[in-house]
């Protein structure tokens, strides 16, 4: 049957971005008869507006039973003053806890004709192509006790380090099986020198790899070291698994190894349901960027690339996503360029939609 698609736009520039999305959808169920039963949705501001709560119990029925969900983005200043319970975030939030959604992907890829746009040395960053795998859902910042504490005469903050073997078991079979599809090779990283629950996601990772992943090359780094190497020489790894405090800050360090904001997509995947696809929630990292927001300029690409995930790690379709992503960098070798990808140098910038435009054109090529 048809795979479902469930689409939540979002607020901000989100719309905007999705727009382009959409084209790329239809593009390839007209010229690749690649269908989806693709339905929209509200999250986040947009759904607060006309529910009075930023993710209604039927859009996450809806997202619990779609093969896959493509986010946009959430928040913006107008839902500032909300009360906390009903932020555009805790649409978010409560999508991935509801979902369970453990594994959060985050790839730090540099496409050639971007590598001069680093921060970093040019054959520092040029053709790298690296995936760091997040837990997400455990850890210290859900490990109980946690507050704010009397002791004697001074308070004390607490937050706790927990991790279950069958937390850390999961997350290290989706990044053996990640690996597989690419360069068969995980570095996991913790700081198993000083803390408990280091020493134990390393013998995890180690007992899941022998048992069950013994043809992928494993690694262990210290999560200190490994941010250094990270900026060294990244091209040395393949994929990277960690817990969710390391993840949250080396995940970050990649993306920026590589340049805008508005080219890096994401991925947060769960367990598998009944059909064998995870469950999973595609979205690009960016938020939704009121600064530019109803002005066409904002960057389409971060969620494009997010699609090119869901075709390859929900759908099964990794050649499909293959292409998109050449016809991106057809694209940027070309020189179009969106606002965010330019420097001062007098070239005209795309807008969100020419830039969509561009690269179903350049799909329409291959
Ligand atoms: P942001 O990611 O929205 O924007 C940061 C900067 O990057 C801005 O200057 C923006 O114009 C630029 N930028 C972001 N995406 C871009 C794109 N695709 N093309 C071109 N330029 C782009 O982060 P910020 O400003 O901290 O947050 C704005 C709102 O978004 C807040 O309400 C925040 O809570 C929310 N947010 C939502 C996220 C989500 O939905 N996952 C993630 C991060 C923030
Ligand atoms: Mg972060």
């Amino acid at each position: 049957s048809t795979p479902s698609l469930l689409i939540l736009p979002g607020d901000g520039i989100g719309p905007e971005v999705m727009a382009e999305v959409v084209k790329i959808i239809d593009w390839y169920g007209d010229k690749r008869g690649l269908k989806f039963d693709v339905s929209h949705d509200l999250v986040g501001g947009a759904a607060y507006d006309k529910h009075g709560t930023p993710l209604h119990d039927d859009t996450m029925a809806r997202a619990q039973k779609a093969d896959a969900v493509l986010l946009g983005a959430v928040g913006g200043p107008k839902y500032d003053v909300l009360d906390f319970s009903v932020k555009p975030e805790r649409g978010l939030l409560r999508l991935r806890k509801e979902m369970d959604l453990y594994a959060n992907l985050r790839p730090a890829q540099c496409f050639d004709a971007l590598a001069d746009f680093s921060s970093l040395k040019k054959d520092v960053v040029a053709g790298l192509d690296i995936m760091i795998v997040r837990e997400l859902t455990s850890g210290i910042y859900f490990g109980e006790p946690r507050g704010i504490f009397k002791e004697g005469n001074e308070r004390v903050g607490v937050n706790t380090q927990r991790y279950t073997e069958s937390e850390i078991a999961r997350v290290a079979r989706s990044a053996f099986e990640l690996a597989r599809r690419r360069g068969n090779k995980v570095c996991s990283m913790e700081k198993a020198n000083v803390m408990e629950s280091g020493i134990l996601w390393r013998d995890v990772v180690t007992e899941i790899h022998q048992a069950e992943y013994a043809d992928v090359e494993l690694s262990h780094m210290y999560a200190d070291a490994g941010a250094m190497q990270l900026c060294r020489w990244p091209k040395q790894f393949d994929v990277i698994v960690t817990d969710n405090l390391f993840g949250d800050l080396l995940s970050d360090a990649a993306a920026m190894l590589t340049g805008s904001l508005g080219m890096l997509p994401s991925a947060s995947l769960g367990a598998p349901m009944e059909n064998g696809r995870p469950k999973a929630l595609y979205e690009p990292v960016h938020g939704s960027a009121p600064d530019i927001a109803g002005q066409g300029k904002a960057n389409p690409i971060a969620c494009v690339l997010s699609f090119a995930m869901a075709l390859r790690y929900s759908f099964d379709q990794g050649d499909e996503a293959t292409r998109l992503e050449n016809a991106i960098e057809k694209v940027l070798a070309d020189g179009a360029r969106t606002a965010d990808l330019l420097g001062e140098d007098g070239v005209t910038p795309l807008s969100t939609s020419q830039m969509g435009d561009a690269i179903v054109a350049a799909l329409e090529a291959t």
